[in-house]
């Protein structure tokens, strides 16, 4: 592949960006990130809001300088965990396989596997991947999905339109161009 992957890593954690918690999660992601080689473009600190997550997410795919968007925290069982329904709501199309994959390897660890929401997906040629908030947790199943990610940005990047070839499949073409 010609350029590097550029990453985008979002913090979702009330209290990281009142300020009351150091983020540990974003930095562990971005050191992940880097060592391979790729780039990290943006990063940010919000809360578990659902509507600053859906702007924030939708904003930064739709920049079209990101290949991945990272999320940490914000998938499991607590009332303000909103990370899968913000994300749900700002992709076009889903990638079961990559949260299947970080599951089936994480409940070798934990079985508190099974209460991870996580979700991911496509947003124009953009892909938004949910990951857990602890910093070992995010860092494990990014491992899981590492060596996958380079064919998918090039499929992503090769596209000549994400929508069009959306447009397409709908049109009874492949719409896998
Ligand atoms: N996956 C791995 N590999 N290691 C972990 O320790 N923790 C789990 C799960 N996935 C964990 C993991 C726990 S305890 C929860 S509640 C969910 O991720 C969601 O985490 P979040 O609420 O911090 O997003």
């Amino acid at each position: 592949m010609s350029e590097p992957l550029r990453f985008g890593i979002l913090t979702v954690s009330d209290r990281s960006a009142r300020g009351e918690r150091a983020d540990t999660s974003g930095p562990a992601l971005a050191q992940t990130v880097l060592a391979q080689g790729w780039e990290v473009a943006r990063s940010a600190i919000v809360p578990d809001d659902y509507e600053t997550l859906c702007e924030t997410l939708s904003t930064w795919a739709d920049a079209r300088d990101l290949d991945i968007i990272l999320t940490t925290g914000g998938t499991g069982f607590a009332p303000r965990d909103v990370t899968p329904e913000a994300t749900l709501a700002v992709i076009e199309k889903q990638s079961p396989g990559l949260v299947e994959a970080m599951r089936a390897a994480s409940l070798k660890v934990t079985p508190h596997a099974m209460l991870s929401r996580a979700v991911a997906g496509i947003r124009g040629r953009t892909l938004i991947i949910n990951l857990p908030g602890s910093p070992r947790a995010a860092v494990e199943n990014l491992e899981v999905v590492l060596p996958v990610l380079p064919h998918a940005v090039q499929l992503l990047r090769e596209s000549p339109d994400a929508e069009a070839g959306h447009r397409n499949m709908h049109q009874g073409g492949d719409g896998d161009v």
